[in-house]
């Protein structure tokens, strides 16, 4: 059992970190190392210099977290469908399309986030019970619908062909279906959320909407002055990405019915948690291209977009800055820029930087109990930071 779902991990990129590979081939020439063939049932960290996470004194034997609560989770795409399916009268091609994506293909870390918080913190205060458990796995499943449902409209937005190695759901069925299957799996969402009958989860999780749409439309704009640009991409990746890792976590730690100061340290493990997730996405955005193709592809540079590594790298190459400026629009900027951050510290400056969010997500749960949960949320950092897609 454990074996198998170690194994299909892997082939969502999410690595066991306890193992480790003695010979690896060099991807990139600064720091990027990767397994020989993504098929062996070897598996490894990235980065074979990293050194373990866990600090302060925690004595963190490593328990996996997607096992952990694969129970709680076992059926969660069973009841996804179930609810999608439940306002329709007939098999219609809207409830095809919104359960599309809930294949199970997914990584799960959300639910898996939220699961693990909701746990660590009831065991922390003492008080664990069926109704609390049952409202935070509600919270959890709510927390992938509202992640599925913003990645159709990021298809949409991002014309996007494929998504998890299968037909993007804009193109399998059209740009304007897809917007309103989106709209649909945040309906079926917001009913679930209802159902937690908590005024304050309510609002927490509302607010990863608005932070959602906020960081897809920062997205959108390139700042003129080059100072401002790393903080507006931390924003960015927070709103876009963090936001509902941290108001999950929050969100759960409130159910469990901890101190204020708990609910603060759920939701600073959840924030950087998510910030490590998205700075790590943009440092495998440059990776896995070189990794596939063995040239560059770049996508983030493709959609114009200046990610953590191009921003260091502008540090030591300015000439950057004019090519984030105009969103990489010219002949030849993608290549250029591809190959200035390959010759800068940028990609090791933006793991370094996803490492001491991890660090600090740690840190935070130094203020509950030790528990095999906690444990988890420990090992999940070293997951993201060594995570090979
Ligand atoms: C993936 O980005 C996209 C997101 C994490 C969020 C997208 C948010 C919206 C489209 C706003 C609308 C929100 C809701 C709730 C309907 P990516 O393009 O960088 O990643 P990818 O490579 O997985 O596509
Ligand atoms: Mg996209």
């Amino acid at each position: 059992m454990r074996r198998a779902a170690v194994a299909a991990r892997l082939a969502k990129g999410l690595v066991e970190v306890t193992k480790v590979q003695p010979t690896l081939p060099r991807l990139l020439s600064q720091n990027v190392e990767v397994m020989s063939t993504r098929k062996s049932s070897t598996v490894t960290r990235m980065n074979s210099t990293a050194a373990p996470l866990a600090t302060s004194g925690i004595q963190n034997n490593v328990v996996d977290p997607f096992v952990l609560v694969e129970s709680d989770l076992a059926t969660m795409f069973r009841e996804i469908h179930t609810e999608l399916d439940h306002d329709m009268e007939v098999a219609s091609e809207l409830g095809e399309m919104a359960k599309y994506y809930f294949d199970g293909k997914g990584k799960a870390l959300r639910p898996v986030i939220a699961m693990c918080i909701g746990h660590a913190f009831n065991q922390h205060s003492g008080v664990v019970n069926d109704e609390k458990e049952i409202n935070q796995r509600k919270v959890a499943i709510i927390s992938e619908m509202i992640h599925t449902a913003s990645l159709v409209h990021d298809d949409v937005l991002d014309h996007a062909e494929t998504r998890r190695g299968k037909i993007s759901v804009n193109s399998k069925w059209d740009c304007r279906k897809s917007a309103m299957c989106g709209d649909y799996i945040l309906a079926v969402g917001s009913k679930l959320l209802a159902q937690v009958g908590n005024q304050d989860v309510v609002e927490i999780l509302s607010q990863v909407l608005a932070d959602l749409v906020q960081g897809e439309f920062q997205q959108l704009q390139t700042k003129e002055e080059e100072s401002e640009r790393f903080e507006h991409y931390l924003n960015k990746s927070f709103n876009k990405t963090a936001s509902l890792m941290a108001y999950s976590c929050k969100a759960n730690a409130v159910l469990a019915e901890v101190s204020k100061e708990e609910v603060e340290a759920a939701f600073q493990y959840g924030r950087n948690i998510g910030i490590a997730f998205q700075l790590v996405d943009d440092l495998l955005d440059f990776v896995s291209s070189a990794d596939l193709l063995g040239k560059p592809a770049a996508a983030d540079l493709k959609l114009g977009l200046a990610t953590a590594p191009v921003l260091f790298a502008s540090a030591k190459y300015p000439e950057l800055n004019e090519m984030i400026e105009r969103r990489f629009d010219q002949p030849g900027d993608v290549e250029t820029a591809f190959q200035l951050v390959l010759s800068s510290n940028g990609l090791d400056k933006t793991r370094e930087l996803a490492r001491s969010h991890c660090k600090e997500a740690i840190q935070v749960l130094d203020i509950i109990h030790q528990s095999e949960y906690r444990s988890a949320l420990i090992g999940l950092c070293d997951q993201v930071l060594h995570r090979l897609k």
